[in-house]
């Protein structure tokens, strides 16, 4: 199998490697990287629990190759909370408004929510069910998670950033 030399930056440390052609971007953050908050649940882009961001965008990284990430910026679920632990604005609300049971699901949300309520800072619940629908969750039943994302959004006016 042919391997690749690769360079990217995850969550804001340069990462250099040679990796196989094949390898996942959700294998190589887990495997890697140690970085094992993004979950693999399907492996084939239908439970939204590998999502991470690529540049910015929220992706399955069970649906990317490792060396399509060459010489991007991802970030994990490792990397949305403030470097002294802070929780994000997401995460947050997340817990206050009981968004999780499992938590298996909870970096996939947090990652999806994150980068919806960058693009839509005020969004009407439609389009916070309608920005979750790729996400599986098997426990909470979602209502926990749609009144998080709402409150994150409303903390958003008076918290600057939501990563
Ligand atoms: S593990 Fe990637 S979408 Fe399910
Ligand atoms: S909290 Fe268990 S799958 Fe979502």
């Amino acid at each position: 199998m042919t391997d690749v030399e690769i360079r990217l930056r995850v969550n804001g440390v340069q990462r250099h490697a040679i990796v196989p052609a094949r390898r996942t971007l959700a294998d190589f953050l887990r495997v890697d990287c140690g970085l094992t908050g993004t979950h693999l649940g399907c492996e084939h882009g239908v439970c939204g629990a590998c999502t991470i961001l690529l540049d910015g965008d929220a992706v399955r990284a069970c649906l990317v190759f490792a060396v399509q990430a060459d010489g991007a910026e991802v970030t994990t679920v490792e990397g949305i909370a403030a470097a002294d632990g802070e929780l994000s604005p997401v995460q947050a609300a997340l817990r206050k408004h009981h968004g999780l049971q499992c938590g298996f699901c909870t970096p996939g949300f947090v990652v999806t929510a994150t980068a919806f309520l960058r693009e839509n800072p005020n969004p009407t619940d439609d389009q916070i069910r309608d920005a979750i629908s790729g996400n599986l969750c098997r426990c909470t039943g979602y209502q926990g998670i749609v009144k998080a994302i709402r409150a994150a959004a409303e903390a958003h006016g008076v918290m600057k950033d939501l990563v």
